[in-house]
């Protein structure tokens, strides 16, 4: 492994900041567009990303953004290329570089396989020409009835564990996220079921891993939290949240590991920030080895998007929304959240 890889990695996860995920496909992107009445074309787009980029002094608490394709190749107003915007303002630029799920051939129709290893190294290679630092790659495990099958979480580990060693052999820091979803109908897919599930998950990746080669100091894992799911019939608590969470990392996340970036996976924006800083005040207590931040998409997001409604006029306020969250996780990362600073909302513009 370079040194450049594990300084990347190393600056991804820097103190108080984390990684802006706005690499929602042009499919994903237009989903939610759609939800908003905003116009679902490629410029709107590119005038949302450069309006998240751009915020004043967003490098203060964001130390990298995830791009798509599309965004990687487009420049600001002024014709700069969006990753010279987030070079100046001191953020690194990543890349997602799966191509989405597929149904898991030979399985229940249900669970998913990521796929995207076919010509990835040559995508890295184009990548790196356009100024990324790092990449990502995104495997879906859903909780059901019998699921996730070994099968379902061995695939998913292995094709991780190729991505990662590719990126890794072509200069790219790889972010490894095993998402498990927290949607879903079942009553009994409480915080314990979550517990268990991550467990496994964690097992096979880090055996693929550690059997591709990769170098755990030039890579961030991006887990979820482990949260019961949305129609679980037993809350958890941010404490037994942060506890199950770190509890399980220490016990199968190697300490080599540069960081761990926790998605939000359809949390509240406040309630990801919460438990965002639960596990960082457990970490504390229990001594774990790595940084432990964000790379949350909609619980950054959600209230700039609503802000801004596609309108110029806004681009202020959603930036001042946008500001506001990255801020709060800023704090979160740390374990220094309070209720009292959220309630400030200093940086939103009148
Ligand atoms: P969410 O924080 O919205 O889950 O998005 C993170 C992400 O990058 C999903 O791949």
């Amino acid at each position: 492994m370079t040194s450049t890889l594990r300084t990347v990695a190393e600056a991804m996860v820097a103190p108080g900041r984390g990684i802006l995920a706005a690499d929602e496909s042009s499919g994903t992107a237009n989903a939610r567009f759609s939800k908003l009445g905003i116009p679902q074309t490629a410029e709107l787009r590119r005038q949302y990303r450069e309006l998240l980029f751009t915020s004043a002094d967003l490098g203060r608490w964001i130390s990298g953004a995830i791009l798509y394709d599309e965004t990687l190749r487009q420049a600001d107003t002024q014709g700069t290329p969006l990753a010279d915007v987030l070079k100046a303002a001191g953020i690194l630029a990543g890349i997602k570089v799966d191509t989405g799920t597929l149904p898991l051939e030979l399985g229940d129709g249900i669970e998913k396989v990521t796929a995207g290893l076919d010509g990835l190294a040559q995508r890295v290679s184009e990548y790196v020409g356009l100024g990324a630092t790092f990449a990502k790659w995104r495997a879906v495990i859903a909780i059901g009835d019998g699921i996730p099958s070994a099968r379902c979480l061995h695939v998913n580990a292995h094709a991780l564990a190729r991505y990662a060693a590719i990126c890794q052999a072509g200069g790219l820091v790889p972010i490894v996220e095993p998402e498990i979803l927290m949607d879903g109908d079942q009553a009994d897919h409480d915080i314990d079921v979550a517990f268990a599930v991550q467990e496994r998950v964690l097992t096979e990746v880090f055996s693929e891993l550690a059997h591709a080669g990769v170098a755990f100091e030039g890579m961030v894992l991006k887990p979820s939290m482990v949260v019961p799911g949305q129609k679980s019939s037993r809350a958890a608590t941010s404490r037994e949240i942060a506890e199950a969470t770190v509890t399980n990392l220490l016990r199968r996340v190697p300490a080599a590991v540069a960081g761990i970036a926790f998605l939000s996976g359809g949390q509240g924006d406040i309630e990801a920030t919460v438990n965002l800083n639960e596990i960082n005040r457990v970490a504390k207590e229990r001594g774990a080895p790595w940084p432990l931040t964000f790379s949350f998409g909609r619980a950054l997001q959600a209230p700039a998007i609503a802000a801004w409604l596609g309108n110029g006029a806004n681009v202020r306020a959603a930036q001042g929304q946008l500001l506001h969250r990255a801020q709060m996780n800023g704090m979160a990362a740390l374990g220094e959240y309070t209720e009292q600073a959220e309630g400030q909302r200093a940086l939103v513009p009148a």
